[in-house]
C-alpha cells in the first residue's frame, strides 16, 4: 500500500478518490485535519477496507513511526501543508510548522523505515513531495515559464515555506540517498476546491449574490491545471520517475485573473441565470491588492512529458465547466465548509481592503 498524507485536502482527497478508480492497491491517508481538511471529501471510501483514515500531523514522528512500521507501505505521497497565499500573509507561523518543520521530521522519520528496509523493498520505495511552482517566484511578461533549473526565488511566507521543503527533500536525497521525487505545479481547480482560492469563492459569492474581490488590476497570471491532471501526473512521476528529479507540472493555459472571473461568471449566467437577469458580472468589486502579489506564472512541463509520456487531458474550457458544474451540484458540500474557522478568516481577510 501507499501512505498519503494530506489527503482531506483538496488535492490530496481528488488523488485518493482517483487512486482507487485506478488501482487496488491499499491506501493509508494520513491528515490532521486541518479548517483546510474535510472527512466529507472521503466519504465514498467510508465503506471501502483498503481505505484506512488517521487523523495526525506529518510532524509526529512516534505516530508516523508506528503507521509505517505497522501499514509498510511501498511509497509516501506528500500533500500536507499549509497553502494558502493570504493565509501565509497574516500568520505565517504554521506555514513554518507544517511546511518546514513537519517535512523535516517527516523526512527523518520515513529516512529511518526506509534504513530498515532490504532487497527489492528499498531499492523500489519512493518519497514524492508534491510542492508548487511559487517557489520559482515571479515572470515578467515576456519571461520563458518556469523549468526546472530555474532558481528558486520565493516572494511569500507560503512560497518560502514551500521552498525550503523542497531543499530539504533535495537534501535528503544527496546526503542520505533516500529516493525522493519533487513535483512542482502550476495553480489547481476542480471539485472539492476550499473557497478560500480564486476560483471556489468566485463561484460560491456570485451564487451567494455578494462581492466577486478582484485584487489589484486583475491581470496577474496564473497558469491553470485540472486537478485531476495533477493527479495523473502524480501517479506518473510515482510510476516511472528518476528518483532526485524534479518534475514541473502545469496546464499550459495561462491566464489573467479577471478573465478567470469573467470565465465563471459567463458560466453561471448560462447555467444558473440570476433572477434579476443581470450578469454575474455586476459583482466584481475590485480591492486592494495581496501584498508582495506574484505577476505571472508559467510551467514549461515539457520533461514530464518528454520523459514520461505525461500532458493534461482536459482544456481550461472542458475543465471549467465541469467545475462550475460540479459547485452547482454540490451546494451541500458548500453549505458544510462555510462555517467556523472560514467565516472568521473571511472577515479577516476581506474587512481591511478598499
Ligand atoms: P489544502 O490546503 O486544500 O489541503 C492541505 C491538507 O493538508 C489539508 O487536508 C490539511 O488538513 C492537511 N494538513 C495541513 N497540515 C498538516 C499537518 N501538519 N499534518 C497532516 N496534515 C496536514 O491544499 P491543496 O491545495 O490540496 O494542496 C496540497 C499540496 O499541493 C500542498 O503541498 C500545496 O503546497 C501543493 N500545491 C497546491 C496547488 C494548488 O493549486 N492548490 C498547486 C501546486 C502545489
Ligand atoms: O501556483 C500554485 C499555487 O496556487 C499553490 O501553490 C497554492 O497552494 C494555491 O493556493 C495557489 O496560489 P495562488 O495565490 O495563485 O492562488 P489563489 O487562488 O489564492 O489566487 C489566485 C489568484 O487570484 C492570485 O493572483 C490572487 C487572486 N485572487 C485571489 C483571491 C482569493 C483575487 O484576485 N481575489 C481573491 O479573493
Amino acid at each position: 500500500m501507499i501512505l498519503v498524507t494530506g489527503s482531506a485536502g483538496f488535492i490530496g482527497a481528488n488523488f485518493v478518490l482517483d487512486w482507487f478508480a485506478q488501482h487496488d492497491e491499499g491506501v493509508v491517508s494520513l491528515d490532521k485535519l486541518t479548517y483546510a481538511g474535510n472527512l466529507e471529501n472521503l466519504a465514498s471510501l467510508k465503506d471501502n477496507p483498503r481505505h484506512i483514515f488517521v487523523q495526525g500531523d506529518i510532524g509526529d514522528q512516534a505516530l508516523v513511526s508506528r503507521l509505517l512500521a505497522e501499514h509498510r507501505p511501498r511509497a509516501v505521497v506528500n500533500f500536507a501543508a499549509e497553502s494558502h497565499v493570504d493565509r501565509s500573509i497574516h500568520g505565517p507561523e504554521d506555514f513554518i510548522q507544517t511546511n518546514v518543520v513537519g517535512t523535516f521530521h517527516l523526512l527523518e522519520t520515513i529516512r529511518a523505515y526506509w534504513g530498515g528496509l532490504e532487497g527489492e523493498a528499498k531499492v523500489s520505495f519512493r518519497f514524492l513531495h508534491v510542492s508548487t511552482d511559487e517557489v520559482y517566484g515571479s515572470l515578467g511578461a515576456q519571461d520563458p515559464a518556469f523549468s526546472e533549473t530555474n532558481r528558486y526565488e520565493p516572494n511569500s511566507p507560503y512560497s518560502a515555506s514551500k521552498a525550503a521543503s523542497d531543499h530539504l527533500v533535495r537534501a535528503y536525497h544527496h546526503t542520505y540517498g533516500l529516493p525522493v521525487l519533487t513535483t512542482n505545479c502550476s495553480n489547481n481547480y476542480g471539485p472539492y476546491h476550499f473557497p478560500e482560492k480564486l476560483i471556489p469563492l468566485m463561484i460560491v459569492n456570485a451564487l451567494a449574490g455578494k462581492p466577486l474581490p478582484v485584487y489589484g488590476d486583475g491581470q496577474q497570471i496564473r497558469d491553470w491545471l485540472y486537478v485531476k491532471d495533477h493527479c495523473s501526473a502524480i501517479r506518473r512521476v510515482l510510476e516511472s520517475g528518476r528518483t532526485g528529479e524534479v518534475y514541473n507540472v502545469g496546464g499550459w493555459n495561462e491566464k489573467a485573473n479577471l478573465d478567470i472571473v469573467h470565465t465563471v461568471c459567463g458560466l453561471l449566467d448560462e447555467l444558473r441565470p440570476r433572477t434579476d437577469g443581470k450578469s454575474y458580472r455586476e459583482q466584481i468589486a475590485f480591492v486592494t491588492d495581496r501584498p508582495g502579489h506574484d505577476r505571472r506564472y508559467a510551467i514549461d512541463a515539457r520533461k514530464i512529458e518528454r520523459e514520461l509520456g505525461w500532458k493534461p487531458a482536459e482544456t481550461f474550457e472542458t475543465g471549467i465547466r465541469k467545475t462550475v458544474q460540479w459547485y452547482l451540484d454540490n451546494q451541500d458540500w458548500v453549505g458544510n465548509v462555510q462555517s467556523g474557522n472560514y467565516r472568521q478568516w473571511l472577515e479577516t481577510n476581506y474587512a481591511g481592503r478598499a
